[in-house]
């Protein structure tokens, strides 16, 4: 199967954004985000895309658009959704996860209002292959799973 991976941080009600940003400020989750998707192509939709307002070095920045909303300089416009990396929002990943084979979950145990959701989805088609607790925070948890073999 070809490798697909997504990355997100949610809270347990699956929120992950208000307003078009993200609903908290955690440094060391914005720290794993680098260190994860360093070197691969990361795959985003044109709000999310707005919303980080630059393209993120070291990575190829797909954003997904069907509009001809401007795009930052070292990004690049794509109309395909079959791509390595996904990192959001609510609607790309929404697209995205019947071929997502992995996926980096930042759990926040936190209670916040939101707009955006990452999509429901069976926790048992994934096998949890590593869980770490952040350092810097007492409700945050670092989570890979990858899809088991059906
Ligand atoms: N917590 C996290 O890990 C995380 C990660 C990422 C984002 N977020 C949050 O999620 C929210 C943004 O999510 P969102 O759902 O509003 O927007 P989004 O998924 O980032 O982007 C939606 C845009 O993608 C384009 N698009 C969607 N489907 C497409 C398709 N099939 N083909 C081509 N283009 C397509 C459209 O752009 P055009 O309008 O240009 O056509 C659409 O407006 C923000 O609050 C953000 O902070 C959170």
């Amino acid at each position: 199967m070809r490798r697909l991976a997504a990355i997100v941080a949610l809270n347990d009600a699956g929120v992950i954004g208000r307003a078009g940003a993200l609903p908290w400020h955690i440094p060391e989750d914005l720290k794993h985000f680098r260190r994860v998707t360093m070197g691969h192509a990361i795959l985003m939709g044109r709000r999310t895309h707005d919303s980080i307002g630059k393209a993120l070095p070291g990575r190829r920045n797909l954003v997904l658009s069907r509009s001809e909303a401007p795009i930052a300089q070292g990004a690049e416009r794509v109309a395909d959704d079959a791509l390595p990396m996904v990192i959001g929002g609510a609607e790309i990943y929404r697209l995205a996860m019947p071929q997502v084979t992995e996926l980096f979950l930042t759990e926040v145990h936190r209670q916040v209002e939101g707009d955006a959701h990452f999509p429901e989805f069976d926790r048992h088609d994934f096998e949890e292959r590593s869980r770490r607790p952040a350092e810097t925070e007492t409700d945050v948890e670092f989570v890979h799973l990858v899809r088991r073999r059906s």
